[in-house]
């Protein structure tokens, strides 16, 4: 698929912007501060419903809009099945609050029916993180790459989050003395029923996953290197792969972390704890891989993505690449340009053209933003 037009209003720095786009590579480029990283957040969150970088939604509306008051977004897309419309305003509310509206095709829809409309893949510095960060920033990865391609994994996952708050504030009534134990039951088999249906997609995606990302490496570094992806459940699953199957290796998890769960009062098995593992030659790469080879493991998991989608939804993704020219060397450089050449879209930005490999400046198209002004080149 590809964005042939979006339009920004109010968004960040981002007073005004009409912006026709084409397949291809697009190379947004413009001094530090200007708004590059701004647009692409904007492409962002109009594929997941949500800013990877904002604390609060309220941020993402610009300063200067009157009372900060409504930020809009839209991108018309071309998929294969045709041409969807998608839109988000963000108006301000109370508070710190936000109220989201989102409508596809003309349609008001809930935010969850927004994300998989439109697919991309950000790769963005801060990719380090899913090497050297903690095992929230991974589970984000497949969990953000599955709500794309699954409305009902997203909805299982809310549900998951909803159950386990609700668990926890029980495990703390437990242990002040204002509750009684039988209330716990519901909220296990509530539990139970969401995380068999997180954990058999999560495998399943890291079975798909592992082989890409490790090709796409190979193709990266330098020597051969073996990479290898492992999801590591908190929960003991050994090969189970049915709802029930899985539903039974949460409940053993549960009993078997009773003490613990009480003594802490909150639930310390389950996916909200699980971590994907990455080894190079079998070694952890959080605490051994070097910055180039975390930032090779890196692009290989955000390629891996990329290929993922494509397959699950049979229309390749747009990709995002946020300044990362600038972490490369050339060779790197240009095969990383050469890979994403290969899908239908990528949007790069840069605050220097030169870092561009030739082969790849050649066909672009060149967008100049300049404080939070589109301008073709
Ligand atoms: N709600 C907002 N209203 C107005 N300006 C904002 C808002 N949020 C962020 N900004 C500003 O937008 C500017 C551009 O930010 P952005 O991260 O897009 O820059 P960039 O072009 O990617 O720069 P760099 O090359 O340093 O990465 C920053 O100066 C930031 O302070
Ligand atoms: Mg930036």
């Amino acid at each position: 698929m590809h964005i042939a037009h979006l339009s920004l209003a109010n968004y960040r720095n981002i007073d005004s912007a009409e912006v026709a786009l084409s397949p291809g590579l697009t190379i947004v480029h413009g001094a530090n501060a200007q708004g590059k990283s701004n647009l692409l957040e904007a492409v962002y969150l109009l594929a997941t419903a949500r800013s990877y970088r904002a604390q609060s939604e309220r941020e993402l509306i610009a300063w200067s809009a009157p009372h900060r008051a409504l930020a809009m977004l839209a991108a018309k897309v071309r998929r294969a099945d045709g041409f969807v419309d998608v839109r988000v305003g963000l108006q301000a509310g109370e508070g710190e609050t936000v109220r989201k509206q989102v409508r596809v095709n003309g349609v008001p829809n809930r935010a969850s029916d927004l994300v998989g409309v439109l697919n991309a893949v950000l790769f963005s510095a801060e990719d380090l993180d899913l090497v050297y960060g903690s095992p929230q920033g991974r589970r984000r990865y497949v969990d953000v790459m599955l709500s794309q391609t699954s409305p009902a994994y997203l909805r299982a996952l809310q549900r998951y989050q909803r159950v386990l708050t609700q668990r926890n504030a029980l495990l703390r009534n437990l242990r002040d003395g204002r509750a009684r134990e039988d209330e716990l039951a519901y909220w296990d088999g509530a539990l139970k029923k969401e995380a068999a249906v997180i954990l058999a997609a999560r495998h399943a995606a890291i079975q798909l996953l592992a082989p890409l990302a490790a090709q796409a490496f190979e193709r990266l570094a330098v020597a051969g290197e073996r990479f290898v992806l492992t999801y590591a459940p908190t929960a003991p699953t050994a090969d189970a792969t049915t709802a029930a199957a899985l539903s039974d290796a949460m409940q053993h998890a549960l009993e078997r972390t009773k003490a613990q769960e009480r003594a802490m009062a909150q639930t310390v098995v389950g996916p909200h704890r699980d971590d994907i593992r990455l080894t190079l030659h079998g070694q952890e790469m959080a605490r051994h891989a070097s910055r180039g080879q975390a930032r090779m493991g890196a692009l290989a998991m955000r390629l891996a993505e990329a290929r993922f989608l494509a397959e699950r939804r049979h229309d390749a993704p747009v990709l995002l690449l946020d300044d990362i020219l600038s972490e490369l060397d050339p060779e790197r450089r240009l095969l990383v340009m050469a890979e994403t050449s290969r899908y239908p879209q990528t949007l790069l930005t840069t605050a220097d053209l030169r870092l561009v490999p030739d082969a790849a400046l050649a066909g672009a198209r060149l967008l100049r933003i300049a404080a939070g002004r589109v301008d073709p080149d």
